[in-house]
């Protein structure tokens, strides 16, 4: 790697890191009123507010500073003094950045020379909207509001109320939230007869009700990322007896899911509510019921739930429903496919809700109808509930923002400095690592040789660090617009799926051409370099069995990939998914020979030499037709490089599919994708996940528990009762002897991709015809030197098709062709 391609691809790696620095907001005003000096809070300095004569911020001032002479011990600093202002008074801060602000007023009433604050009546108005009108308090109160402020000056107005003769404010905080912490997309306007989205949720004034921390310990401004106060939940559950905790140890993979640290801190998400089963009297399915008090007027809230699943062993165990006041909010909660299948990431969901009047916000979580019988549970992890005041003026711009950009520009000099060091030792570690089969540039998509076109001559990727326009690939760019228009502006209700790339939607483009939509996500490791490499590589495979790309977009710091739509989704669903029909065994077979067709064509074909290194039943996509097809080549290995970590927490999924021998020397041949086939193979056949944590030990891992049974000849007793009675003896054992071959110790000792292909078409055939025919008889479909599975030469055939990939894919390969494919390929 020229040390050219090692800054680019130091400086790609580090406009993505995620960063765990604090949070900086761009305006960050804290006042200490009534005061002249600085108070030290919570590693935060709140200025005084009347440092000298006339306070900087005090635009108009009819005021007194007031100090308790008094004050109670243990109160907090901020709470000795008081700005009392006896007629209409205001403070200006200016805003250097517009966007979602977060601005609080502490309010806690003393008794000082005349005073006494807690008969004030006041109003307070932010920007011109009136937040606090006829207030008073007797006790400590925090209000906190969320307000869309634009750039320049804002204006914080106090002043008493008719018939008062004064207000007053000890403390006033105003800083910018963190980019997207409220975003327009996604709220759920929950009524008693539907949901649908609520849009404009960030022009918005909300107000602070309640902010929970459920399952959890108070957790204070020093805890939190925003300088928050979350409060345990245990006071406002219905039945505490129907609860119980769960704690997790290790921090929450702050990936997939959407939230953040500032969303929410490790300690919401690292705490939950579950079922309580342990009390014999709770049994079967019940709800876990909390009840918030709220105003009794006709207000309107915006409730926000905090969830992570800590409490599942493994993926798609938990799937719950969620209820607001009674109204279903959200059916089958799964946060398996929410967050990309990593567990214990954190996600969250806003929901708009109108008041019912009752005073109370009722919010339930239950499992829902999808749950097995084994694993019936439901979590809550956080709570807030924000009164939706009205809306501001037109929040325009800003949304659009990548957070990247902010990450980039709020890290020092040092920090780059430092991150500049890690990733080009990080490089070099991988270059050295690397495995024989992979050319520099390392990641993913940068080990894939393409074949160069109509040259015929072989490139490699890993030289092509250059964009994708430079590469001509100008018809494969979709305008963002065209992209935001066809996902409904990314409507959460249009998510499919998810991978180590980001979210995947559905999506129609204006052409009318469904396809899936696949946006990177600030955070992923995936870089740009990697997303560069991809659409180059993709833009000139084109298969019948593999995804093909529609296009991509680069506009805005976006990396957003199109990809066609495959209507029926993943192979998986259809196996032991939910609520769809079970595939005969024809069908399975002829997915699995799809399946391998792609796969063969990836390892021999003309663009010879790509593994996919992430062959799995989630991988095998279907389209309206059934027809199989490979995706997702590579993108889950976003990490850094194929040894490091992050590479075993990227397998984490896919754990039961790793051929073991490239888990041992490291080494990446065509065979691991071999492996990981067998393991399809069986899963097609068995109907189970390749690893399920909750059987029997000797059940756990399918490759070998299948295996068990393979070499005892058996394998019929654990075959998918849907398809008992179904599957032709010769046909099983056939397929049967494949699968195992798949699974050899050696990969050396695994048939290649073409042998697979020919042996499955052949357990079709068996099925088909009943009867054992050889292939060598068939002299109409192929010359009759065609020998048995697994030793075929290479002769060439009146029948031959040298190559596959003409360009369009649309090409129907009968089984006369695959024998022709097989002959004609050199990579064996
Ligand atoms: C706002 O920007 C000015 C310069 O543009 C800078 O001096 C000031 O510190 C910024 N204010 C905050 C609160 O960051
Ligand atoms: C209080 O803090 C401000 C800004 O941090 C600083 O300019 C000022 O000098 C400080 N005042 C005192 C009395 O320390
Ligand atoms: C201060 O101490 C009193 C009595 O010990 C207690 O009731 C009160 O809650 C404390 N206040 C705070 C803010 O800790
Ligand atoms: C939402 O915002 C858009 C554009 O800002 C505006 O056209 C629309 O009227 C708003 N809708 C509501 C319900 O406020
Ligand atoms: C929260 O911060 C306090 C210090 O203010 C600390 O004692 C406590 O352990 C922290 N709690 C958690 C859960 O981190
Ligand atoms: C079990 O649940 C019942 C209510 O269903 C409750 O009254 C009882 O206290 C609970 N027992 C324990 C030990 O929590
Ligand atoms: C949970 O609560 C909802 C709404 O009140 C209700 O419709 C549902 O039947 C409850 N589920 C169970 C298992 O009690």
């Amino acid at each position: 790697m020229d040390s050219k391609a090692l800054l680019f691809r130091a400086l790609a790696f580090l406009s993505l890191m995620p960063f765990s620095s604090p949070f900086a907001p761009s305006d960050n005003y804290l006042l200490n009123c009534g005061s002249p000096t600085n108070a030290s809070l919570e590693n935060r300095v709140f200025m005084g507010d009347s440092a000298r004569p006339g306070s900087l911020f005090l635009s108009k001032d009819k005021s007194i500073s007031l100090a308790d002479q008094n004050p109670p011990p243990n109160s907090s600093v901020l709470y000795r003094t008081a700005r009392v202002f006896t007629g209409a008074s205001s403070y200006e801060f200016k805003i250097n950045k517009s966007g979602i602000h977060l601005v609080r007023f502490h309010f806690s009433p003393f008794v000082a020379q005349n005073f006494d604050l807690k008969v004030a009546t006041f109003g307070v108005s932010v920007d011109g909207y009136s937040v606090l009108s006829d207030f008073s308090t007797k006790v400590t109160v925090l209000k906190e509001f969320i307000v869309y402020i634009k750039e320049g000056v804002l204006e914080i107005a106090l002043s008493p109320a008719s018939g008062s003769a004064f207000g007053f404010v000890n403390a006033i905080e105003v800083f910018s939230a963190p980019e997207n912490f409220i975003i327009d997309l996604g709220a759920r306007l929950i009524t008693a007869a539907e949901t649908q989205e609520y849009k404009n949720l960030s022009s918005q004034v909300l107000e602070t009700i309640h902010r929970i921390n459920v399952g959890g310990s108070k957790l204070t401004p020093f805890n939190d990322t925003l300088w928050r106060t979350w409060i345990p939940d245990d006071e406002y559950l219905v039945l505490k007896s129907a609860a119980k905790r769960a704690v997790a140890t290790d921090p929450p993979n702050y990936q997939n899911g959407g939230a953040t640290p500032e969303i929410a801190p490790d300690n919401v998400y690292m705490t939950a509510q579950q079922m309580n089963r342990d009390n014999s009297t709770m049994s079967g399915k019940f709800n876990i019921t909390w009840e918030f008090p709220v105003d009794s007027d006709d207000g309107r809230y915006l409730v926000r739930l905090h969830f992570c699943d800590i409490v599942s062993r493994a993926l798609n165990q938990l799937y719950f429903d969620v209820y607001i006041n009674g109204d279903s909010a959200y059916n089958n909660l799964d946060l398996s496919v929410l967050t990309y299948h990593v567990l214990a990431s954190p996600f969250y969901i806003d929901f708009v809700v109108d008041s019912d009047r009752s005073g109370v916000m009722q919010i339930s979580v239950g499992p829902s109808d999808l749950s097995s019988t084994m694993r019936i549970n439901a979590i809550l992890n956080g709570a807030e509930i924000m009164k939706m005041l009205g809306s501001v003026s037109d929040p325009s711009g800003s949304q659009k923002k990548k957070v990247w950009v902010i990450v980039g520009a709020t890290v020092g000099g040092f920090a780059v400095l430092l991150m500049l060091v890690v990733a080009i030792l990080l490089a070099m570690k991988c270059k050295k690592k690397k495995p024989k089969r992979r050319p520099s540039g390392s990641i993913a998509w940068t080990q894939l040789r393409v074949y160069g076109g109509s040259s015929h001559s072989k490139t490699s990727v890993g030289t092509l660090n250059t964009s994708p326009r430079a590469n001509g690939y100008l018809g494969l760019r979709i305008p963002f617009v065209d992209v935001q228009l066809a996902t409904n502006n990314f409507d959460k209700n249009l998510i499919v799926g998810s991978g180590g790339f980001g979210m995947v939607y559905k999506g129609v483009l204006k052409d009318g051409t469904k396809v899936a939509v696949k946006r990177g996500v600030p955070g992923s490791r995936q870089g740009l370099p990697e997303f560069q490499t991809e659409i180059t590589v993709l833009s000139k495979i084109r298969h019948r069995h593999l995804v093909s790309l529609v296009g991509y977009c680069e506009e805005q710091s976006e990396m957003i990939l199109v990809y066609e739509y495959m209507e029926k989704g993943s192979l998986k669903s259809h196996l032991y998914g939910l609520g769809l029909p079970h595939l005969s065994w024809k069908q399975r077979l002829e997915i699995c020979i799809g399946a391998a067709r792609g796969l063969h064509y990836l390892h021999t074909g003309s663009a010879q030499g790509i593994i996919h290194r992430d062959i799995k039943s989630t991988n095998i996509l279907l389209d309206e037709n059934y027809v199989a097809k490979v995706a997702d080549f590579g993108l889950s290995r976003s990490g850094p490089c194929l040894n490091e970590t992050h590479v075993s927490t990227g397998v984490k999924g896919s754990f039961g599919y790793l051929d073991p021998e490239y888990f041992r020397r490291q080494q990446l041949t065509d065979k691991s994708d071999v492996y990981s086939f067998g393991v399809v193979l069986f899963e097609v056949l068995c109907a189970r996940p390749a690893v399920d944590p909750l059987l029997a030990r000797e059940q756990v891992n399918l490759a070998e528990w299948a295996m068990q049974w393979q070499k005892k000849g058996m394998l019929l007793q654990i075959v998918d009762p849907h398809l008992v009675g179904q599957i032709k003896p010769s046909s099983l054992k056939k397929y049967g002897e494949t699968a195992e071959k798949c699974l050899a110790e050696y990969g050396i000792d695994r048939p290649t991709m073409g042998d697979v292909l020919w042996n499955l078409e052949y357990a079709l055939q068996l099925q088909e015809n009943g009867r054992a025919r050889e292939p060598h008889e068939d002299s109409d479909v192929i010359d009759s030197e065609l020998p048995s599975a697994g030793n075929v030469p290479r002769i060439p055939s009146s029948n031959v098709r040298t190559r596959e990939d003409d360009g369009d894919g649309s090409s129907d390969i009968s089984t006369t062709q695959v024998f022709s494919q097989l002959i004609t390929n050199e990579g064996r």
